[in-house]
């Protein structure tokens, strides 16, 4: 069986399933667990759309009712149901997305733009001397986090001291009870704070939402739009940046002016969409899907990278696609992710100022070395090794 974590690394897998199964195929989780993969655009739209017949809440995941799942899988973080919106249907998960959807629609893009571009100033000048970064490690996986804290009136300091918690958390099993610890101390202040004296930040909205019920509810969904906004938007810059410097046609085309940044970043969502599989809707029954019996309790993936390259809707053109907005990057449905604006804000300004302040960027490894990080739902890079030119930095403004 092929296992999942295999399409990240190789994207021409997704073909080879597709002759093998057709628009559904059968995947490995880990050794032994096994669940659908989604990879046609239509499939897909149905499992995300129909939540009476296929739901996000976990606890209809039969492998895991059975036990064949254990409870400290590494699938869990990802998987796992938590009480939050993203593992409720129906009115409930509508009560816990509306505060997501008011808060998103609350914010001021004009001033949030600004702070991300004094963040992405602030990185840049912390390594500029150097003539040379890690633009992963340094700048794309830092900035999201620096922006969303910012969305919840943290400052600077304390977005670092969130992702520095946030990777002992995910890190060794010593630094991650002192980093749990450390994620609810800082969410723990600024909501208390807020308590005391409302500001003009995502904190005081959720904290006002007369759909949350009481500060756990608040917390959960403070929590929810970190976790799901870091890594997402982390590989948005990072999958972007990989294409500047290693796709030519994708770099000429930028710098000529005949792929605007926005048409670019669209291009990223369409060939490699920041999630490339997504868990997991959960069969309410037994059905059809794609030629494929679908039994009740099984785990369905949504393959997003797969279904963007579904063959009916595309033909395999990037270039095509201009002004198409029509990818799954943000998936579909009542589920669908509620911060593509901000997401978008984020990962433009973050390679704009990339690209305005570092001169001369190149890759400092050959293109072939540049690995994802493991991991069956996302392909970033693991790292961007990069030079550039010092020469120029500080002239502009
Ligand atoms: C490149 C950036 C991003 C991408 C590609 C992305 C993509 C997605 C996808 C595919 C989903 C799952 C939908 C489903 O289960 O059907 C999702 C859900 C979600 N995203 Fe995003 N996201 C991004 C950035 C963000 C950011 C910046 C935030 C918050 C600040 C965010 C908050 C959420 C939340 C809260 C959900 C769960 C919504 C629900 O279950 O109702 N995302 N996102």
């Amino acid at each position: 069986m092929t296992p999942l974590s295999a399409t990240t690394s190789c994207p021409d897998l997704f073909r080879q399933l597709r002759r093998e199964w057709g628009n559904v195929a059968w995947v490995e989780l880990e050794p032994g667990v096994g669940a659908w993969l989604v990879m046609g655009y239509q499939e897909l739209l149905t499992i995300t759309r129909q939540e009476k017949l296929y739901s996000r809440d976990a606890r209809n995941w039969r492998l895991f009712q059975e036990g064949v799942v254990p409870p400290d899988s590494g699938l869990g973080p990802m998987m796992f149901w938590r009480p939050n919106v993203v593992g409720a249907d129906g009115a409930e998960h509508r009560r816990l997305r509306r505060p997501l959807d008011d808060g998103v629609a609350a914010i001021d893009q004009r001033r949030m733009r600004r702070a991300v571009e004094t963040m992405c100033r602030q990185l840049i000048d912390g390594f500029a001397e150097r003539g040379s970064a890690d633009l992963v490690g340094e700048y794309a996986a830092v900035i999201p986090m620096l922006a969303i804290a910012d969305l919840f009136g943290l400052d600077t300091d304390q977005g670092h001291e969130l992702l520095a918690a946030l990777r002992a958390l995910f890190g060794s099993a010593e630094d991650s009870q002192a980093g749990n610890r450390k994620f609810e101390e800082i969410l723990g202040g600024i909501l208390h704070a807020r308590k005391q004296a409302a500001a003009d930040d995502l904190t005081s909205r959720f904290l006002a939402h007369p759909d949350l019920r009481g500060d756990a509810e608040v917390l959960q969904s403070m929590v929810v739009m970190i976790s799901a906004g870091q890594e997402t938007t982390t590989t948005w810059i990072a999958q972007t940046l990989r294409l500047m410097l290693t796709d030519p046609r994708f770099a000429g085309r930028l710098r000529g002016g005949r792929l605007g940044v926005d048409d670019a970043l669209d291009e990223v969502l369409w060939r490699d969409p920041p999630m490339t599989n997504m868990p997991a809707r959960y069969a309410l029954r037994d059905t059809e899907l794609g030629g494929q019996r679908i039994a009740r309790g099984d785990a369905l993936i949504l393959g997003l990278s797969a279904a963007n390259s579904d063959p009916r809707v595309h033909n395999g053109d990037q270039t095509i696609e201009l002004g198409n907005r029509a990818h799954l990057a943000w998936s579909a449905g009542p589920h669908v992710c509620p911060a593509p604006i901000p997401a978008r804000l984020i990962t433009r300004t973050a390679v704009e100022t990339a690209l305005h302040l570092l001169a001369d960027l190149r890759l400092a490894v050959d293109a072939a070395e540049l690995t994802p990080h493991p991991s069956p739902w996302t392909r970033c890079p693991a790292s961007l090794p990069v030079h550039f030119s010092t020469a120029l930095i500080g002239d502009r403004s």
